[in-house]
């Protein structure tokens, strides 16, 4: 599974990872091979007549070759309404926790992209939230969080891309204490119709690929 979702991954982001600047000083990185994702756990603790979720094996994480970025792709998730909307409900929640091991290194969340398709037609509002943040043995949050939100009214049909800033660790020793913790992001979609003829989806691009996540990694040596 790794590798297709490393393939989809390079292709649906190797536009951003273009359009990027060269960066002013060279990065600080750990080599190639050293973080791993040790586990991948879902949950979708809000399913029912109106929520659908995500389930285990459907949603890739994988850091980038050279460690600049971790990638989510959510394989099976999408929401939609309206008499075309199939099995899709109106609103689609997934958490994910991501076990990992960076031995002598750890990151910050610098930026992150969100790439998805929408099309909703006029009457049409789709809410997309994602959140990200950190939590450590006892099952406490730790400092350094972020999100990426924003509604879209209808009518709008395209593949849509958001870019956020993260929250900066202020010193090594609060970023280093996230070398053991768990990284927790979740990602929900609510599509809210004005009258129940009105059709909307959100859903993998246009290219059949999931909906997926880029996050911009800011590393320190612990
Ligand atoms: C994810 O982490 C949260 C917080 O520790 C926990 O409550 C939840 O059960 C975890 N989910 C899975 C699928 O492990
Ligand atoms: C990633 O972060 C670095 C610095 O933190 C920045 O220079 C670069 O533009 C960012 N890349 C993206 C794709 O946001």
């Amino acid at each position: 599974m790794r590798p297709f979702f490393a393939i989809l991954l390079s292709a649906l982001f190797a536009f951003i990872a273009s359009a990027a600047p060269a960066p002013a000083a060279t990065p600080v990185r750990p080599p190639s091979g050293t973080p791993k994702i040790n586990k991948v756990a879902v949950d979708d603790p809000d399913v029912d007549t109106e929520g659908s979720g995500c389930r285990a094996g459907t949603v890739g994480v994988a850091f980038a070759t050279d460690n600049s970025a971790l990638t989510l792709i959510f394989d099976d998730f999408a929401a939609g309404v309206g008499p075309n909307s199939g099995t899709l409900r109106k609103r689609a929640f997934c958490r994910v926790n991501v076990t990992m091991s960076s031995p002598g290194w750890a990151f910050d969340v610098s930026s992150v992209d969100f790439r998805s398709y929408v099309k909703i037609a006029k009457g049409v509002e789709a809410s997309i939230v994602s959140r990200w943040k950190w939590i450590d043995g006892k099952g406490v949050d730790m400092k350094g969080k972020g999100n990426v939100k924003k509604v879209l009214t209808g009518p709008f049909e395209d593949d849509f891309l958001l870019h956020k800033d993260g929250e900066l660790s202020d010193s090594d020793q609060s970023v280093c204490s996230k070398a053991s913790a768990m990284f927790q992001l979740s990602l929900s979609v609510t599509l809210t119709p004005s009258s129940s003829s009105q059709s909307g989806i959100v859903a993998g691009d246009s290219a059949d690929v999931g909906v997926g996540e880029l996050l911009n990694l800011s590393w320190r040596k612990c």
